[in-house]
């Protein structure tokens, strides 16, 4: 992987995607000063403090879209639950890939896809990492958030946090373009906090309820409601 630093950026994902035909394969653009990030579904990713990671990872596997690709998420969040491990914490997994320990969020992680009339340009896949943020910060944003900081009571080195991140993600990569979301499956649901719980799924305009069965092998999220009727979603937000 190759690194690319900026000092202060308003999102490291949309700046990947505006220059996404001069970046090359397998890059980290990253910052610890971001202005403007974005989340899922038009939400935004606050600025917490220079003490924390925002990255997007930029990959041009092929220029036409393959199913696993929108499962790179899932990959990354597995990537990002094994690093957490290492520090002594147990994160879990909120389908489909958010990152909470004692149900506050630690991490989130955003993929965007840039095609043009070749067909594919690139993937970006952003993620934030809440490292050394404070209690008193975290307490001004608008849901249950933690820091790896808080939870270990030691100051996290963000450089080696990132660099652990990118290396393991980069062993798994090639295995997983080919393997897709069965390769990591196990590891998925081991960490998943949602399994045979009742949860409500919004999925755009639309909301599902019912208990989440399984994840499939494709990584999507079984749910059956109470007329006992299966379905299986693809993407979504668990409530
Ligand atoms: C979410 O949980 O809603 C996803 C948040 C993703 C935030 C990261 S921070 C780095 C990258 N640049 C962005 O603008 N967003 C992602």
């Amino acid at each position: 992987m190759d690194y690319l630093y900026l000092e202060e950026i308003d999102s490291t994902n949309k700046y990947a995607k505006e220059r996404i035909s001069d970046i090359k394969d397998k890059t980290v653009v990253y910052t610890f000063k971001q202005t403007a990030g974005r989340g899922r579904l038009q939400r935004k990713w606050s600025y917490l403090g220079e003490d924390n990671i925002y990255a997007s990872i930029v990959l041009k596997p092929s220029r036409d879209y393959k199913e696993v690709y929108s499962n790179l998420t899932q990959l990354l969040c597995v990537v990002l639950a094994e690093v957490f491990e290492e520090y002594n914490i147990c994160p879990k997994i909120k389908w489909p890939n958010d990152i909470r320990v004692n149900r506050k969020k630690i991490s989130g992680i955003l993929a965007e896809a840039v095609s043009g009339v070749n067909g594919l340009e690139g993937l970006i896949l952003g993620f934030g990492v809440n490292l050394n943020t404070k209690i008193e910060i975290l307490s001004k944003i608008d849901q249950p958030a933690t820091s790896l900081n808080i939870e270990t009571g030691k100051y996290i080195d963000k450089e080696v946090f990132l660099k652990n991140v990118i290396d393991k993600f980069c062993l798994y990569y090639n295995n997983f373009i080919e393997e897709g979301f069965l390769l990591i499956r196990k590891d998925y649901l081991r960490r998943a906090e949602f399994l045979n719980k009742e949860v409500t799924v919004k999925v755009f305009n639309k909301t599902y309820s019912g208990i989440a069965e399984d994840v499939t092998p494709d990584g999507a999220l079984k749910l059956r409601d109470k007329n006992n009727e299966e379905h299986i979603l693809l993407i979504g937000d668990i409530l």
